[in-house]
Formats: structure tokens, sequence, C-alpha cells
């Protein structure tokens, strides 16, 4: 039975609300300067820590774990609490993962542009900080799991299925892929060399991929989507075999980042096979998010925050489909090095993350200040239409440059000289190149435009009031 006095903590799921806004606004300003640079090469010349090979870490690291991070612990403290009829256990713990995280975050702004770096992608930060990312995450996770060991329902809801699993993965794959030996504050070795070094690093960096970017938005998806179309999800059943077959299959497949490597050819093949097989679960689960819309299709008419949700599982589709296909040894030996694994990269990283995560704040944020709404849904509806074309321009023009690279470089004369040299491909390439700058400053117009109507909607707010945790239903209590 819960206590009428019991509260929500909203305080710490609000402070990451608001830094995901304040942290996607700086991670794709810095997206948008290093695709700027890449038309305009000489922009920023001359100060190293505006140069191309700094900022572009600070990119992936602000976007993936400021934004996207701040997204996720926001949305996961949310849907802990109120699945679980009950408040976080405890107030401090949860503060200090808050604090924590933008300390990391700060830490990292200031050490990646200094070119302080381990050199490994999406682990670039040093050991200091990935000792305090290790502390603040297990904090999160004791946070968590613990609210979960708490709950007052019999069932665990499945959204926090896949939170739980994400929270659990990130932890094993940072710890692991990070072991290394100091030399100094600012620097060491892996205890890894050579083709392991390599296989440990893509073991981390497709999971990065599969749990941080993926398990964990997923469970947005199982809470937002079915609340915002005010229907159940299509299908429970659905959802657990989704869980366990997304869960089995992710870790297999990190292989395909190092196709034609030294890393041993089974080994490549493994990997291949199981991101084919990967393509099941991932369609499976979409479809279960898109189907939850069956007998309301016609909220997408009207609703802005449903559009961004749907049509970011959309382009999840998408990227889950494509990236079976760049798997295959042939059509990689095409893809790798070229810009259509960008375009791959942002058909899931603006289209699905950030799209799932905005939909799902603008879903959240009025329901933390007591509000109907967010403050102007026409502002919604201008984001989306922003975001939309602006992640279509980005990935359509980088998927035609892509291509275009992969045939021109293999392309070769009667004699067996190459067609084309590689200035003439960049030549070829530059276009799209500002095609893909001017989708990037329209997805970051949008996001001017969240921020603003976050802001009036705090403003118009009355005063926020402590919610009250919802009593359990007779048949649903815990024994
Ligand atoms: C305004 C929006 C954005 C712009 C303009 C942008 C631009 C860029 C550019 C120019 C690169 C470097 C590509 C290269 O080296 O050839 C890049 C890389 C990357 N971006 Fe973004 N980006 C944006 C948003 C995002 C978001 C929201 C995410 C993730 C949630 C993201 C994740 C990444 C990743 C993971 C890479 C590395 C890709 C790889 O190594 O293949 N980006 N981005
Ligand atoms: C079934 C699911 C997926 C499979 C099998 C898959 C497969 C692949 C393949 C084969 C590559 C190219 C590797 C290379 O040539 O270097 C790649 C790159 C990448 N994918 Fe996916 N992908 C999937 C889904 C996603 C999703 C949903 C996202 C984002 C949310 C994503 C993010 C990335 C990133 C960031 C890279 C670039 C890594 C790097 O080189 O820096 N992938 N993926």
């Amino acid at each position: 039975m819960s206590t009428a006095q019991e509260t929500y903590n909203d305080k710490v799921v609000r402070q990451f609300t608001v830094m995901t806004v304040v942290w996607g606004i700086v991670g794709m300003l810095v997206g948008v300067i290093i695709a700027a640079q890449l038309y305009w090469p000489t922009l920023g010349e001359g100060i190293p820590w505006l140069s191309y090979g700094r900022l572009r870490p600070l990119h992936t690291n602000a976007v993936i774990f400021a934004f996207g991070g701040c997204a996720l612990f926001a949305t996961s403290l949310h849907v802990v609490q109120r699945t679980c009829h009950v408040r976080l256990i405890s107030d401090k713990l949860a503060a200090f993962v808050f604090w924590g995280w933008q300390a990391v975050i700060v830490l990292a702004a200031i050490t990646l542009p200094l070119g302080l770096t381990q050199g490994k992608e999406y682990a670039e930060l040093i050991w200091p900080i990935d000792v305090l990312i290790a502390a603040v995450w297990v904090a999160y996770a004791v946070l968590f799991i613990g609210t979960i060991a708490k709950r007052r329902v019999k069932h665990i809801y499945v959204a926090n299925w896949f939170y739980a699993s994400f929270i659990i993965a990130v932890a094993l794959l940072h710890i692991v892929n990070n072991i290394a030996l100091p030399t100094g504050l600012l620097h060491s070795y892996p205890v890894y060399a050579g083709a392991v070094d390599a296989m440990v690093q893509w073991w981390y960096g497709h999971n990065a991929v599969g749990f941080f970017l993926t398990a964990g938005f997923l469970g947005m998806m199982y809470y937002f989507v079915p609340k915002q179309a005010g229907r159940p999800v299509y299908s429970y059943r659905l959802s657990i075999v989704h869980f366990w077959a997304l869960i089995a299959v992710y870790m297999w497949a990190g292989p395909h980042h190092l196709q034609y490597t030294a890393l041993p050819d089974w080994a490549q093949s493994l990997g291949m096979v199981f991101s084919l097989i990967l393509l099941a679960p991932s369609w499976g689960g979409a479809i279960n998010g898109i189907m939850t819309l069956s007998g309301v299709w016609y909220k997408l008419r009207t609703d802005p925050i449903l559009k961004f949700l749907i049509v970011s599982v959309s382009f999840y589709m998408i990227a889950t489909f494509e990236g079976p296909m760049m798997s295959i040894k042939t059509v990689n030996s095409l893809s790798h090095y070229t810009d259509w694994t960008v375009g791959h990269v942002h058909a899931g990283a603006l289209g699905w993350v950030a799209m799932i995560s905005i939909g799902s704040i603008y879903s959240l944020l009025p329901r933390l200040l007591g509000r109907e709404q967010m403050f102007s849904v026409k502002a919604v509806d201008l984001h989306f239409w922003l975001h939309t074309g602006g992640v279509v321009l980005y990935i359509a023009s980088m998927w035609i440059a892509g291509v275009m690279q992969g045939l021109m470089w293999r392309a070769t004369n009667p004699d067996g000289t190459l067609t084309y040299s590689f200035v003439e491909s960049l030549n070829a390439t530059y276009p799209y190149y500002l095609i893909r700058l001017g989708g990037g400053v329209l997805v970051l117009a949008g996001m001017g435009v969240m921020a603003w109507n976050v802001w009036r909607t705090y403003r118009s707010a009355q005063a926020i009031a402590p919610q009250p945790v919802l009593p359990v239903e007779a048949s649903e209590a815990r024994a």
C-alpha cells in the first residue's frame, strides 16, 4: 500500500531533462562546426583546440554521452518511479548521479579540445575521468535497480528491463575496455595489444551502439509510445521475445567493424552472421512500437509528439536494416571508410536516438510541471519538420556521397591503374558536404525552437508541487 504522503523525486528528472536540451544544443553545434570544417577545411586553422581532430571526439562524446546520456537518465528515473509506484531509494544518490555526470561532461569538454585522449573511439576520455564515470555508473545502477527492488507492483514493466540491461551492459563494457596502466595523471597504456586490443575496442564500440544507443532508447519507446498514444503496448509477449533476442545477439556482432583486418577470418564471419540475425529482433521490436498505434493512427495527424516518436522508430528500422547489409563482407568492402558509414550512423543517431529522446522529453516535461501540454504545440510541430528535413538531407547526401566514393576508389582502367585519384573523389564529394551542413543547421535550428519552448513551458508552469506516489490496484500489488 502506498502512503498518501510519499511523493516522487521529480527534481533529478527535471534537472536531467533541462540538461538534455542544453547538451543537445552544444553537441549538435559542434557537429555543425565540424561539418563546416569538412567543407571549409581552413576553418579554425592555427587554433589547435578548434582543430577537426579534437572537435570530432568532442562532438561524439557530447551528443552520445551528454545529450543521449541525460535523456536516458531523465526518462529512466522517471519511468522506474511511475511504473514501480515508489520514490527513488535515495535522494542523495540521485543528486550524486546528476552532479557526477555533469562533472564528467565538463571534464570531457575541457580535456578533448586540449588534445588529451586515449585514442579509442567513443572511449577517448583519459583514465581519471573513466574512474569517475565508473563511480557514477555504479551509483546509478544501485539507484535504479534498488528502486525496482522496492517496487509495490508485482511485475517489472518491460521498459525497465531494457533500461536495466543498458545499465548493466554499459558498466561491463566501460570497465573492460578501459582497463589501462597509468603512466601519469593524463596518460595510460591499454593492457591489450594488437588485434586483441582492436577486438576489445570494437566489442565495446558496437555494444555502445547496442546498449547505450539502442537498449536504453527502446526503454523510452516502450514507455512513451503507449503513454502518448493512450494505448497499451501492441504485444507484451513480443516485447519479451524482443528483449531476450536483442540481448543475446548484440554482444557477438562487434567484429563487423573489423572486416578485412588482422582479426581472424572466422571472427569476422561470425560478426557478419550475428549482424544479419540482429535484423529480426530489431524489426520485431520496432513493429511492436509502431503497431501500438493500431486503432489510433489518426492521432498522428494532430499530435507532433507522437510524430517524433513514430518517425524515430521508422529511422530505427532504416538503420537496423542498413547495418546488417553493411556487415556483409562484400558490401563492407565498398562502404567502409566512406561517408556511407557516416550516413548510417546519423540515421541511427539523429533519426532514432535524437528523435525518440526529443519526443519523450516533450511528452515528459509537461507532466513534470503539472501541465497538460508544452507551452506551444505549434512549436513542437515546427521542430518536427525542421528536424525531419535536416535528417533527410543529412543521410541522403551521405548515402549518395558514400556509394560514389566507394565506386570511384575501386574503379580501374583496362590496364589495371586507378581511374580516379583520391583528390578527384574528394572534389566530387564537396557538394554533398554542403548539403549535409544545411541539414545540420536545420536540426540545430529545431533544437533552438525546443529550448525556447522548454523555457516558456517552465515560465508558465504554476509553482511546481511534488507529485504523490499513485496508489496500486489490489490485483497488481506485490504480495
Ligand atoms: C546537428 C546535428 C549533427 C551534425 C551536423 C553532425 C555532424 C557530424 C560530422 C560532420 C561528423 C564527422 C563525420 C566524419 O568524420 O566524416 C559526425 C560524426 C559522428 N556523429 Fe554527428 N552530427 C550531428 C548530430 C549527431 C547526433 C545527435 C549524434 C548521436 C546521438 C551523432 C553521432 C555521431 C557519431 C557517433 C559520429 C562518428 C561517426 C563515425 O565514426 O563513423 N551526431 N557528426
Ligand atoms: C541491426 C543493427 C545494426 C547493425 C548490424 C549495424 C552494423 C553496422 C556496420 C556493419 C557498421 C560499419 C562498420 C564499418 O565498416 O566500419 C556500422 C557502423 C556504425 N553503426 Fe551500426 N548497425 C546497426 C544499428 C545501428 C544503430 C541503431 C546505430 C545508432 C543508434 C548504429 C550506429 C553505428 C555507429 C556509430 C557506427 C560507426 C562506428 C565507427 O566506425 O565509428 N548502428 N554499423
